[in-house]
């Protein structure tokens, strides 16, 4: 798979960015209207397994990575990631530079966000995508479970989640 976005996306680069350099664009762009603060992680679980508490504080102890794509030394669209349990990976923030949308730049940040997933040793990435946002995940492969919701960033969000390939 990796080659074939390779292929797609041959000036396209993902590289780790600084927490900051994400809030900005997440501040800017993607929450322009949030008022709780902008932190590094989210607490929320996945609530599908087990009868996980709906915020759990010790999420803040996994790392956080934070994904900058660059074309032509362009930041274009960021993305980040962090446990949630041991096995579970959240994918969180991601956005793209209206001019650069439609060609496979979120597509590519799934990837390496999945792929750090597998690094930290998760079986399951998940996320909970706008609806506006959910072709782009859906492409990737992510499934949508339970219903949409309301939640302080968007009208409707749902929960998604994609099993990790075994090695
Ligand atoms: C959602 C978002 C991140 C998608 O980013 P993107 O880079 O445009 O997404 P992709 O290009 O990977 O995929 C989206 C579409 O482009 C198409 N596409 C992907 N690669 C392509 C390529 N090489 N050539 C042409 N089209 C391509 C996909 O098929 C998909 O189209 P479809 O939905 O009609 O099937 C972007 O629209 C965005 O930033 N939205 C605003 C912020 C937001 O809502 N973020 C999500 C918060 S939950």
């Amino acid at each position: 798979m990796l080659s074939i976005y390779r292929k797609l996306n041959s000036s396209m680069q993902i590289s780790r960015i600084e927490f900051k350099t994400i809030e900005d664009i997440w501040q800017t762009e993607l929450w322009p209207n949030r008022t709780s603060a902008i932190e590094s992680h989210s607490a929320m679980t996945w609530p599908f397994e087990g009868k996980p508490q709906s915020i759990d504080m010790n999420i803040f102890d996994y790392p956080a990575t934070f994904l900058g794509a660059y074309i032509d030394n362009k930041l274009v669209g960021v993305n980040s990631g962090h446990r949630t349990t041991d096995e579970q990976y959240r994918s969180r923030g991601i956005w793209v530079d209206p001019e650069y949308r439609k060609r496979g730049v979120a597509q590519m940040l799934f990837l390496m966000t999945a792929h750090q997933a597998k690094v930290e040793g998760c079986e399951m990435l998940w996320s909970i995508p706008r609806k506006t946002a959910l072709p782009a995940y859906t492409k990737f492969g992510f499934e949508t479970v339970g219903d949409y919701i309301v939640t302080e960033t968007s009208e409707a969000n749902i929960y998604v989640s994609y099993f990790l390939p075994t090695i």
